[in-house]
């Protein structure tokens, strides 16, 4: 009976220790999220700034926002597939709100990134295509980006309460998910 009993709490324990083990080595959702979107907001931060960087790096940098950002995203999946499946269903208004405003996001940054491209004077070089100085694509390039820094501040703003939380709670694990 008793080394039944030795058994089961041996067990336990291991199980314990596991589990312990577990939650000291994983990055939980909501520390994976933060780091993500602390990565994209420095990325960015350089990406909005050509005139202290210099539009090389301006160019190079934009490429490596691109995957972070898609991992953004990515992340964010199962929200954007569930909140499609309910936005004509009952849903809280931040919510909806959010959702047209990812949606408007999406397409404003696609549209810097593709004028960006457009206007290229050291990737597109680079890989043989030749410049093309279009006055009228450096001005969209202009506005879309300048538009961006005011809608992704609002994106931030919508999430304020989500970033204090995590800072507040020291990083930690337990917190709730956005
Ligand atoms: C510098 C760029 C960005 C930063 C720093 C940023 C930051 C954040 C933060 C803090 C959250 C809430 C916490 C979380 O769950 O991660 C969030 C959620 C989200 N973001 Fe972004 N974001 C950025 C760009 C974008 C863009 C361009 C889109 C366009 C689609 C987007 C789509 C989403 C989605 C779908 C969510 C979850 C749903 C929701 O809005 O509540 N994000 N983002
Ligand atoms: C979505 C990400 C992007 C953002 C937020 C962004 C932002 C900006 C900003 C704020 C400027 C300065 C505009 C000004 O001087 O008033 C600029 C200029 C420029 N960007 Fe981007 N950019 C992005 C992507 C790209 C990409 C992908 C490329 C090319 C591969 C690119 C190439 C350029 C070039 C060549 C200029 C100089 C235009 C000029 O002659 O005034 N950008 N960008």
């Amino acid at each position: 009976m008793s080394v039944q009993n030795n058994e089961t709490s041996a067990i336990l324990l291991q199980k314990k220790e596991g589990m312990v083990l577990n939650q000291t080595k994983k990055l939980s959702s909501t520390q994976i999220n933060f780091l993500v979107d602390l990565i994209a907001l420095v990325v960015f931060a350089l990406l909005a700034a050509p005139q202290a960087t210099a539009i090389p790096f301006h160019e190079w940098i934009s490429f490596v926002f691109a995957p972070v950002f898609a991992i953004h995203i990515l992340l964010h999946w199962k929200w954007i597939v569930e909140t499609t499946q309910r936005i004509f269903k009952k849903l809280p208004g931040d919510t909806r709100f959010n959702y047209v405003w990812d949606i408007i996001i999406y397409l404003m940054m696609i549209f810097a990134f593709v004028s960006g491209v457009v206007i290229s004077e050291v990737a597109l070089p680079f890989i043989g295509v030749p410049i093309k100085v279009d006055p009228f694509w450096i001005s969209l390039h202009d506005a879309s980006s300048n538009l961006l820094l005011i809608m992704l501040g609002i994106h931030l703003a919508m999430h304020w309460d989500w970033i204090v939380g995590v800072i507040k709670r020291g990083f930690n694990r337990q917190t709730k998910e956005a």
